[in-house]
């Protein structure tokens, strides 16, 4: 088996190694913050457990980890301390209530906001210890391409690209790309439009997107970056009403423009990823 997809890895894997994607990691990324990652992957993460999915949620977004408030959640153990070695990994693995498990960051995961080889040790060691356990496993990360960031989205075999009409969102998603394209050779990302006004207006978001990217960002000569719309999630004020009451959409208003949005992109997303995978 591949080294990666040991958990018992040895102490200190070079930084330098380069990483292999793991299967049935899907990264729910931006370019700008506050566009509805967290919204999304909670949403979808129940939206998947409903469809009779095994779903784990990770809170990769280590400066401003914010799951366990969008959830209510209060864990006493937490990713730091799986990382800091205070506790098991499977102590440190919450039941949300969406019927999904989440593993929160915690307070004391900002110290792990920078980059250094033993984060990325733990962060190896952890994922590939819950690959076998689910079905698949969304990353909720940061924002945007510092390191750590660019290193949680490396750990994932798919990306999720939430980005909403604003022109500042836009050009940040596609800088974002951009880079995961140069870094990472990625030729397959996946996009949700969030906040539309009108049906449609993402599909057509997502092909000026593609058109500007076949101009200027060539992966390969002939071999173009390809853009997959996997859906549009109107701008729905229940969204923020949920949030402020700290529920889950899918559960207090599921019936709501948002709710079904997301269901629609879990059944797409369980029919081109987790079904095509087992
Ligand atoms: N579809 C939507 N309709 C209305 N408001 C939304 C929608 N998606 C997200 N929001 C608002 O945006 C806020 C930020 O979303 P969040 O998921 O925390 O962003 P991120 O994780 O990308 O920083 C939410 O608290 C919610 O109020
Ligand atoms: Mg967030």
């Amino acid at each position: 088996m591949n080294d990666i997809l040991n958990p018992s890895l040895p102490e200190s894997t070079p930084a330098k190694v380069p990483l292999k994607p793991l299967g049935k990691v899907l990264a729910v990324t931006s370019g700008k913050g506050g566009v509805g990652k967290t919204f999304v992957s909670a949403n979808l993460a129940a939206a998947l457990a409903k469809r009779g999915q095994k779903v784990l949620v990770l809170d990769a977004d280590l400066g401003l980890a914010n799951l366990d408030v969008v959830l209510n959640l209060y864990p006493k153990i937490t990713l730091h301390d799986v990382f800091t070695g205070k506790a098991k990994l499977e102590e440190a693995i919450v039941r949300a209530p969406g019927g999904f498990s989440v593993l929160l960051a915690g307070s004391g995961m900002v110290e792990y906001s920078r980059l250094t080889p033993n984060v990325r040790d733990d962060f190896l060691r952890i994922i590939s210890g819950l690959l076998p356990h689910y079905d698949i496993v969304l990353l909720d990360t940061g924002a945007g391409i510092s390191d750590v960031v660019l290193f949680a989205v490396s750990l994932a075999s798919e990306v999720l690209v939430v980005a909403t009409p604003e022109p500042t969102s836009l050009t940040d998603a596609y800088a974002t790309i951009k880079v995961l394209v140069g870094e990472q050779k990625r030729r397959l990302i996946r996009m949700v439009i969030n906040q539309t006004a009108r049906m449609g207006d993402g599909r057509a978001i997502t092909t000026q997107l593609q058109q500007v990217l076949d101009r200027f960002v060539v992966a390969k000569p002939g071999e173009n970056v390809r853009l997959v719309h996997m859906g549009d999630i109107p701008a729905d004020p229940s969204v923020r009403m949920a949030v402020m009451k700290r529920q889950l959409l899918m559960q207090s208003l599921p019936g709501c423009p948002a709710a079904l949005a997301i269901s629609q992109l879990a059944a797409k997303l369980q029919d081109t990823l987790i079904t095509k995978r087992s």
